[in-house]
Parts: structure tokens; sequence; C-alpha cells
């Protein structure tokens, strides 16, 4: 393991300025989002939109760190014969992988998941450093509901998210740790502060057995939201001010950054969140975003399929790119967003 180069990996995936573009959507996932818009998922049409994405050549040089890619994408190349890692590269973004397979039911425990995809995880990721990544993504997943989570939920992704994470330091790529409490539901934000705040003290001391080293990973965490069906909704202020207090009680300040995802928030909702916690600031990490739905919504309405889209799709993704850009460092205004649209 060299933890010198992990190191200066993680911290330009969360350098200010830029983020994360989660573009790692599962084959099933892509599909639901193609639905949406009326275009049908092939492997030529999942090709061309992502190629549109990573084509946005100023946002991407300017706003854009790293870009998470799913495994049909990393092996594709793009419509003159280019791979697509070597288009993402030449913007100066970093590729990388999401490696689970997937959440699926954890036995015992109705309506929780485990998400599985360690066995053969050393051969899969020696491939994918040698196709060009040089970070990886494991998601957790985690439901609020009566009675659940469970203990044997969080503590059974905790440890999977801790051996992916060793898995990916030995072999020199930079883990994304991502946890992802869900929004669905109907609990309150003091609910999700609470379950939030157990699932990443888990983490992190399963991070500690497992010897992972700190200064070479990015943590993925939920904001702190109440459901997204609760009576009761939180102000921005009240949001950005309880992730950082659940963050500054769980987070070690060896860890560089923090990239968040955005989980159904609205696209401005999200932005607006990032900014108001740079606003508050004092923090010992970098805060960013590794947004899929919260960068993607925009231009893929835009897009919906046409090639005769594809300049006002690349418009719609480098405003959203600009606006999350400027929140990571605490400069994002509602007016700025209006202006700029
Ligand atoms: P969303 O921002 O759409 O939640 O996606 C981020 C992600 O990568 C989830 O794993």
């Amino acid at each position: 393991m060299n933890l010198a180069e992990l190191s200066k990996v993680a911290n330009a995936m969360t350098t200010p300025g830029k983020g994360i573009l989660a573009a790692d959507e599962s084959t099933g996932t892509i599909k639901k989002r193609f639905d949406a818009i009326g275009v049908q998922s092939t492997e030529e049409s999942r090709r061309d939109y992502r190629e549109l994405l990573f084509r946005t050549a100023k946002a991407m040089h300017d706003r854009i760190s790293g870009v998470i890619l799913y495994d049909e994408t990393i092996r594709q190349k793009a419509d003159d014969g280019t791979p697509l890692v070597k288009v993402i590269a030449q913007t100066g973004a970093l590729p990388g992988i999401k490696v689970d397979k997937g959440a699926k039911p954890l036995p015992f425990a109705p309506g929780e998941t485990v998400t599985e995809g360690l066995d053969g995880l050393r051969e899969r990721l020696i491939e994918y450093r040698e196709l060009g990544a040089k970070f990886c993504k494991w998601r957790a997943v985690i439901h609020i509901g009566p009675g659940i989570p469970s203990y044997d939920c969080i503590n059974s992704n905790a440890h999977a998210l801790a051996r992916y994470a060793a898995l990916c330091q030995e072999q020199d790529l930079v883990p994304i740790v991502e946890p992802e409490v869900l929004m669905d539901g109907d609990h309150t934000i003091g609910r999700c502060e609470e379950v939030t705040e157990f699932v990443l003290k888990t983490v992190f001391q399963e991070l500690y057995y497992a010897r992972v080293k700190l200064e070479g990973m990015v943590l993925k965490p939920n904001m702190i939201l109440p459901g997204a069906d609760c009576a009761t909704q939180a102000s921005d202020k009240e949001i950005a001010e309880k992730t950082i207090r659940v963050l500054k009680d769980c987070v070690p300040s060896a860890v560089p950054g923090i990239a968040f995802l955005s989980g159904g928030q609205s696209d401005v909702e999200a932005t607006a969140r990032l900014d108001a916690m740079n606003k508050i600031g004092g923090v010992p990490w970098h805060l960013t975003f590794s947004y899929g739905r919260a960068l993607q919504h925009a231009p893929q309405v835009v897009w919906s399929g046409k090639a005769a889209n594809v300049s006002a799709a690349q418009a719609a993704f480098a405003h959203r790119a600009e606006m999350n850009g400027l929140a990571t460092l605490g400069r994002w205004t509602p007016e700025i967003e209006k202006q700029a649209a």
C-alpha cells in the first residue's frame, strides 16, 4: 500500500471547488431513469448519454474531481473510439468504479438489506486498476422504519464496508465508504440523526478493526434529513447544523474529505444544503458532493435521447456542476442560481 499516493488521490477527490459525479447507476437503475424520459436503455444509448456528460469539457475540468463509473462504462469507448476512461482523464477528473454487487435481503431481518460483493473482490480491484480506476465505491443501505434498523443490519453492513475499504487500500485504490441512511419514510429528523450517528460510529469502529488508513479514504454519508413523508420538514439551516454536529461527533479529523450523496433531495435542495454547511465551516474535512440524481436529473430531462438536445443538456449539467462547485466554497446563493439558469 502506498499511503502517500492514496492520500493524494483522496485529497484530489475532495478538493475545494470541485466534487464527484456519481454516474455508476446499475443497468436496472439507469433503465428506470431512461424510462422516465422515454428513452430506450441500450448499451449504445447508455454510452451516448454518459459520453455527453464526460465531454462537457469546461465543467468537468473546473468542477468535477472524479467520476464513479459502472462496470459496463469503464470498458466502453466513446463514439470516436477513445476509451471513456481516457475522455474523463483528459478533463483532469479521476475515474472511479462502483464495486459492490448491490443490497440483498438480510436473513431474519424483514425490510433490511446487506450489501454483497466481497467474494473475488481483490481480483476485480486489480482488473479495475489496470483499466484506469483510481478509487472505488461501495454503498451500504440502512432503512428507517418501525423497529429498524436492527443492530444486525448496521453491524453487517459496517463490517462489509470495512473489509471492502481495506481491500481497496491494499490495491492502492481509494475507497469511498458510503453508509446511506435512506430518507424514505415518515420518520423525524431526530430519528435520522440518532440512526446516522449510530451507523457512523459503528462504521469507524469497523474501519479501525480492519486497519483502514483514514487519510486514504473518502466518506460518503447522507445528510441529516426528515423522512420524505414526515409531516414536519426542516430548514436548510437546521439540516446543515444537525449534519455538521453528527459528523463532528463521529468522523475523525484524519479523514480528508466528506462527499455527500443527494439521496432523493431535489437538485437545488442538495446544493443549498451543501452550501449552508460550508457557510458554517470550521470543520476539519473538505465538505463536497458526490451526487447522482442531483447532478443528472436536469441534463437527463433536457436530453431526452435526442442528438439535437446534446448541447442544451451539457449546459444543464454544467450549470448544476457550477452551482455545486460554488456550494463547496460556501459561495452559492439563490440569486446566482436564478441568474445563471
Ligand atoms: P444520489 O446522489 O442520486 O443519491 O446518488 C449518489 C450515489 O452514488 C448513491 O450511491
